[in-house]
């Protein structure tokens, strides 16, 4: 865990890194490792698509990113630099759970867009007074400027008559107004990163279409950066300059998106792209299912987390050694053992194992 003193540094062109960040919950049945040793960077004015199956570990992610995560759930390790407006960097791992200083970073500049638009809208007021509180609280603007404010979002949002929708209840709008009214509120502080976490799952193809154009046009006026979360990697194609595809709580390949579609080099990414479907033959892109079943967290299997369903699967090599992230390239990073130097894990992991059992002996030893 790291130090609340230091001090952190990152190179100018990047807004957010995550250094092995791992995410647990303690739960009555057992640890479920959620996430458990994440990398990745998010450069500024930039999108980065994270993409793996349901139970993966996306949400959980994006939600440490802003220290949003519950009881039984806890960060165990890691660090989440965050640069903030005044260039300053903080580890968001060090701040209080629900202090200030994380409060004002969740309200001025990261936001979240949802699945469902009713996890950040209120059902009893109407759609411009929540837009108009935000701002007045994280903008410092009077009521006038405010409803002002809440105006010129919805019109970039485009929704429909915004003049009169400022003064409706989300019940008075369709799913895709409501996404729309959504965006208009995470965006309405100008944030430098948005998490959009599944944006547009729940709505039919064409709304889905226009919703991520809309948050690319977006993107691009207001400079923000973008973290992606989807099942269906066709969205990653359009919208991501990079890539993070987990498995089971590991990022499992990161790479540009071009090295992804044409160049995949993880066994699991390589099945991903495989269950795209074609276009035309599907009336929808999601994912079609990949051989085999995501483990349950608490049945993760030994050795490569995904042996049971790798068309590489090497007897002996994938179902005894863990495989660690090797970096292939610069920005290239895939943990598959067909990457690795095998004896030297091996010979690693056997030498970790050992250090374990002598430290168990040595405690029980003392006791
Ligand atoms: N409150 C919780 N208590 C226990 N386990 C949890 C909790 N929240 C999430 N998990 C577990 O953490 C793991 C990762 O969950 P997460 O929601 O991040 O997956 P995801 O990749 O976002 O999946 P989806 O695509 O379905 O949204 C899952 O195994 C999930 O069951
Ligand atoms: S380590 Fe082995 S089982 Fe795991 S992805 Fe690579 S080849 Fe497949
Ligand atoms: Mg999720």
């Amino acid at each position: 865990m790291s130090d609340a003193n230091k001090i952190y540094v990152m190179p100018e062109e990047n807004l957010v890194e995550v250094k092995g960040l791992k995410t647990h919950f303690f739960t009555d049945e057992g640890v479920v490792k959620a996430v458990d040793g994440v990398d990745f960077v998010v450069p500024r004015g930039k999108t980065l698509g994270i993409v793996g199956e349901s139970g993966s570990g996306k949400s959980i992610t994006a939600r440490s990113i802003v220290k949003l995560i519950d009881r039984p759930g806890r960060i165990v390790d890691g660090e989440v630099l965050v640069r903030r407006r005044d260039n300053s960097i903080d580890n968001v791992v060090d701040l209080p759970q629900n202090g200030e200083s994380i409060r004002r970073l969740r309200g001025r500049e990261i936001s979240m867009i949802f699945q469902e638009p009713m996890a950040s809208l209120s059902p009893v007021h109407k759609i411009g007074r929540q837009i108009t509180e935000m701002v007045q609280l994280h903008m410092g603007l009077d009521k006038d400027a405010a409803r002002a404010r809440a105006i010129e979002m919805l019109k970039r949002v485009d929704m429909p008559k915004a003049t009169q929708t400022v003064d409706s209840y989300t019940f008075e709008l369709s799913g895709g107004m409501r996404q729309r009214a959504m965006i208009a509120m995470a965006l309405s502080c100008d944030p430098n990163l948005v998490i959009a976490d599944e944006p547009t799952t729940a709505l039919d193809v064409t709304t889905q279409a226009t919703i991520i154009d809309l948050l690319m046009d977006l993107q691009e006026q207001m400079g923000m950066s973008v973290i992606f979360i989807t099942h269906d990697l066709g969205v990653i194609a359009e919208i991501a300059e990079s890539v993070v595809v987990m498995y089971l709580g590991n990022v499992v390949e990161r790479a540009d998106v071009d090295s992804i579609f044409h160049d995949a080099k993880h066994p699991y990414t390589q099945a991903l792209l495989r269950s795209i479907p074609k276009l035309g033959l599907e009336k929808t892109r999601r994912l079609s299912a990949i051989e085999g079943m995501v483990p349950h967290p608490f049945r993760r299997p030994r050795g490569c987390p995904f042996h049971d369903r790798c068309r590489s699967f090497m007897k002996g090599v994938c179902d005894e050694l863990v495989p660690p992230i090797e970096t292939i390239a610069p920005g290239r990073q895939v943990r598959c053992l067909l990457y690795s130097d095998v004896d030297k894990v091996r010979a690693e992991q056997a030498e970790s194992a050992r250090a374990a059992s002598a430290a168990v002996e040595h405690s029980e030893v003392s006791t």
